[in-house]
């Protein structure tokens, strides 16, 4: 059923500045969102400076537009007050009036959720709701199954939306749609073809202003447990037996759970020089800022494949790539084949799918040129950005573009042994790729596949 009304916890916060108010003016101006909204914040705060600053966060961070933030305003509602007291809810159940399917999204710190799941409970709140959570959904195994626990007590896993904007950026979910509407991909989609695979999310910037958050995360929390094994996921899994969201979500599962616990020889990090000194950051603290690892699918499919993915804050480029490349296999022509073929996609900053083979080289000798064929989306007008689409689809009640309870749970146990373990932490310069011993670790065949982005 589609959702008759949006409350936000975090009105006032960081994340629905940056990114809520220009989703949700997005879907007031596409006609998606025709129901109340109503922002929820603890302190000093009322309805005015609200729209004040949902105005400065869609000029600073949406496609402004006087008519439909008007519309938006016309929507949105503000209850202020502390999480603790019951007349907060009272005043909550109030301003959700006729509203049957209210949609509940905790854009707030996790710690705070118990306290009001019970508030919902007690208030009515939660009757025929939803609920949407962000990540981190925990920090570990056992936090993530007492987050699961204490959502479950209230609301069914089926009202539960978890949301990993990367689900919400087309280019991942193209990566699903490509691989199994191009029938010639599928035979050679196996070890007997593909020699490894790498994933590359680079950003070029530091880590900003939330010392606090990342400082207890890290580089594996916070992108590669859940943006970067989702990406995986869409590698690797085998094709669904429909594409309902259940069928996708279990195949997805199914890679997780053929991925055996990260040893410490498979796992590099590295912080960037400077980090110590970042606002909010612990004396000494040993937090990556950068991970490169290598991993295993145990499964007929991929049994011997390497798979490498790498993330890093202040990396020279802010982009997110794959790269797949083929096996090399003997022919006639073997020696002249110098490179093997692959495929590239492209996630960010623009779009590419890029398929990497060889032709015949200009002039008369027999050797080759390794050449990438592209395939370049036409950018579409007014594109949904990742936020748009999560919010749209949950608000719709379509769940396949949120991780699972089951999925949340398997992806902790694939990183929890190596975070809980003491390892080397190596610095390495701002701008560079990495500390300097990744290649002599874990350096896939051909090298790192290094995004380039030309600066406009
Ligand atoms: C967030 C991480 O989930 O994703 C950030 O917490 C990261 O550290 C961000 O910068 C990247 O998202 P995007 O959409 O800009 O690639």
């Amino acid at each position: 059923v589609k959702s008759d009304a949006l409350v936000f916890y975090g009105a006032t916060g960081d994340l629905a500045y940056k990114k809520i108010f220009p989703a949700l003016h997005m879907m007031v101006k596409r006609g998606n969102l025709n129901s109340p909204i109503i922002g929820v914040a603890r302190g000093d705060y009322d309805l005015d400076k609200l729209r004040a600053r949902a105005k400065e966060s869609i000029q600073k961070h949406g496609n402004y537009e006087e008519e439909s933030y008007k519309k938006f305003c016309s929507f949105l509602a503000f209850v202020g007050g502390d999480y603790t007291d019951q007349e907060t809810f009272r005043r909550i159940r109030e301003a959700l009036g006729e509203a049957k399917n209210p949609t509940h999204y905790l854009a707030i710190p996790p710690v705070l959720f118990p306290t009001i799941i019970a508030q919902l409970d007690q208030s009515g709140c939660a009757k025929g709701a939803r609920i949407i959570v962000e990540k981190p959904f925990g920090t570990d195994f056992e936090s993530a199954r007492a987050l699961n626990k204490v959502l479950l007590a209230k609301f069914s896993e089926s009202a539960i939306y978890r949301i990993d904007h990367y689900l919400g950026k087309r280019p991942v979910n193209n990566i699903v749609f490509f691989r199994f509407v191009n029938s010639l991909l599928e035979p050679v989609w196996n070890k007997d073809h593909i020699e490894s695979m790498q994933i590359t999310m680079a950003e070029d910037f530091g880590i900003q202003s939330r010392g606090a958050f990342y400082d207890v995360t890290g580089a594996i929390r916070d992108v590669i447990q859940n943006h970067l094994f989702q990406i995986l996921c869409n590698l690797t899994m085998e094709p669904p037996k429909a594409l309902d969201s259940e069928s996708i979500r279990d195949e997805k599962v199914k890679v997780l759970k053929a991925i055996s616990p990260l040893r410490a020889q498979d796992v590099i990090c590295g912080q960037y020089q400077g980090y110590l000194s970042e606002k909010a950051v612990k004396e000494g603290s040993k937090t990556e800022t950068f991970a490169a690892i290598r991993l295993h699918i145990d499964s007929p499919r991929w049994d011997g494949v390497p798979f490498y993915i790498r993330a890093g804050k202040n990396l020279p480029v802010t982009s997110t790539e794959i790269l797949i490349r083929f096996k090399h296999l003997p022919s006639a022509y073997s020696s002249i084949a110098t490179q093997p073929n692959h495929i590239r996609f492209r996630i960010s900053p623009d779009v590419k799918v890029a398929f990497g083979m060889l032709i015949m080289a200009p002039g008369e000798d027999m050797s080759s040129v390794l050449s990438e064929v592209q395939g370049n989306p036409t950018p579409f007008p007014n594109e949904k950005d990742a936020y748009e689409r999560v919010l749209t689809d949950a608000m719709a009640g379509d769940p396949t573009h949120f991780a699972r309870q089951d999925y949340v749970e398997e992806a902790w146990k694939i990183v929890d042994d190596y975070l809980s373990s003491d390892h080397p932490v190596y610095s390495y310069e701002p701008g560079t790729w990495g500390p300097e011993n990744v290649d002599e670790q874990i350096l896939p065949p051909g090298g790192w596949n290094n995004p380039i982005v030309t600066k406009r």
